[in-house]
C-alpha cells in the first residue's frame, strides 16, 4: 500500500468482510466510509508535508481553527470504478486537481500539486481497495478537499491547511434510483453573482444554497434551479448538477461558464456530443424561454449532470407560477444515449477515444 509519496499505517480494527459486503449491497449515496483516509499538511514555513494514508478517524480541532469561523474550505468529488476485468480506474482525474487547484486559487490557498493529488487518492484507493461496490451503477465515491487550520481569529488566508481525502462507496445519488427528476424554481434565493465564487467548490457556496434546497423539498421537488443575480431571468445550474437541454431539431445547449460550476460531466458530455455531430451551444437560456419551448415541444428534452448525478433527466419544472412537463416527463432518447456512452467510457466497456480513463492498480 505504500507510496513513494504517501507512508501507510493501516487501520488496526478494519470493518469485517462479511459486514462490509453486507454494506455494500445497498450503500446509497454519502454515508457509509471506508476504513482509510489521505491526509497532508500544508504550513506557511513547510510548505506541503507529512502525506500519509491512515486510519480513517475524527479530526480533533481547536474552536479558533480559521475554518470554523471563515469557511476557508475546498472540495472535489470523484468516483473509482471497478472495471469487469477486475481493474480499478478514475474517470478524469486530472480534470479534477485542476479545478481543486482554481478553487484554491479563488479561496487564497495553496495550490496542491498533481503528483499529491492523483497520489492521494491512489494510494487511497488501493488501500479500500475492497470497499469499491460493485452492484450495477455503483462506485467509490472520492471526497478531497482542504480546510485553514490555523488556530488564529484574523481575517487573512490561514498559514496552515489540512488536505484530505475521505472515500463512501455510493450507488444512487438519488432516492430510489429516480427515472426522472422535479426542479424548484428559487426566485429569491441566488448561487452564485459575477466575481463570486460560483466556479469555485467551495463549501461556502452550498451552504448558500441550502435554504433553496430545502425550499424545493418542501414543494415536492428534487433539486433546486438557480438563475442569474442580475435580472432573475437566465439559468445557471441546480445547487450541485449542470444542465443541458435538447431540442427538437436534435441541437442542445448549456448555460455558458462564468458563474457556474465547469463539471466535468458537463465538458465531457459537450465532447460526446460534438463527436457525434450534434450541434451544442454554450450559450444563455432564459426561464420563460424553457417554459414556452417545453410547452410549444421546440423543447423535447433537459437533464442534469455531475459526478454524484452521473446523467439525470429532469421531467418536470415547478416555480411559484405554476409547472410544466418536459417531453414525456420521463427519461428522454438523446439523454439516454448520453448517459448509456458516458458510463460506458468510465467502466471502459468501450474505447476511450479522448483518453480519458485513468486505470491504476
Ligand atoms: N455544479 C455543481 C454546483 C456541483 O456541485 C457539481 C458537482 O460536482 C457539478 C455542477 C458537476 O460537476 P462535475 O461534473 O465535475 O461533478
Ligand atoms: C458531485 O457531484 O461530486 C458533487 O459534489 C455534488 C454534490 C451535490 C454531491
Amino acid at each position: 500500500m505504500s507510496s513513494p509519496l504517501f507512508q501507510f499505517e493501516a487501520n488496526p480494527a478494519p470493518v469485517e468482510a462479511n459486514e462490509r459486503s453486507r454494506l455494500l449491497e445497498n450503500p446509497g449515496f454519502g454515508k457509509l466510509f471506508t476504513d482509510h483516509m489521505a491526509m497532508v499538511r500544508w504550513s506557511d514555513d513547510k510548505g506541503w508535508h507529512d502525506a500519509k494514508v491512515m486510519p480513517r478517524g475524527p479530526l480533533t480541532l481547536d474552536p479558533a481553527t480559521a475554518v470554523l469561523h471563515y469557511a476557508q474550505e475546498i472540495f472535489e468529488g470523484l468516483k473509482a470504478y471497478r472495471l469487469d476485468d477486475g481493474g480499478t480506474a478514475l474517470f478524469r482525474p486530472l480534470e479534477n486537481a485542476r479545478r481543486f487547484r482554481e478553487s484554491a486559487e479563488r479561496m487564497a490557498m495553496p495550490l496542491l500539486p498533481d503528483d499529491l493529488f492523483l497520489g492521494s487518492i491512489e494510494a487511497l484507493v488501493k488501500a479500500d481497495r475492497d470497499w469499491i461496490p460493485s452492484i450495477d451503477g455503483s462506485s467509490l465515491y472520492l471526497r478531497p478537499f482542504m480546510f485553514a487550520s490555523e488556530v488564529f481569529l484574523g481575517v487573512k488566508p490561514a498559514s496552515e491547511y489540512l488536505y484530505l481525502v475521505i472515500a463512501s462507496p455510493a450507488g444512487n445519488y438519488f432516492k430510489g434510483g429516480a427515472p426522472a427528476v422535479t426542479i424548484w424554481v428559487s426566485d429569491h434565493y441566488t448561487r452564485a453573482a459575477p466575481g463570486g465564487t460560483g466556479a469555485a467548490k467551495c463549501g461556502g457556496n452550498y451552504a448558500a444554497s441550502l435554504v433553496a434546497q430545502r425550499e424545493a423539498i418542501a414543494q415536492g421537488c428534487d433539486q433546486v434551479v438557480f438563475l442569474d443575480t442580475a435580472e432573475r431571468r437566465w439559468i445557471d445550474e441546480l445547487g450541485g448538477m449542470n444542465l443541458f437541454f435538447v431540442f427538437d431539431d436534435g441541437s442542445m445547449l448549456t448555460p455558458p461558464l462564468g458563474t457556474i460550476l465547469p463539471g466535468i460531466t458537463r465538458d465531457s458530455v459537450l465532447t460526446l456530443a460534438r463527436d457525434q455531430g450534434i450541434a451544442v451551444r454554450e450559450a444563455p437560456y432564459a426561464i420563460d424561454q424553457w417554459e414556452a419551448d417545453a410547452k410549444s415541444g421546440k423543447l423535447v428534452e433537459t437533464f442534469a449532470c455531475g459526478t454524484a448525478a452521473v446523467v439525470t433527466p429532469v421531467g418536470r419544472v415547478k416555480s411559484r407560477d405554476g409547472e410544466f412537463t418536459i417531453g414525456s416527463g420521463g427519461p428522454g432518447q438523446v439523454t439516454q444515449a448520453l448517459k448509456a456512452r458516458l458510463t460506458a467510457i468510465q467502466r471502459a466497456q468501450t474505447p476511450d477515444p479522448h483518453g480519458w480513463v485513468h486505470r491504476f492498480g
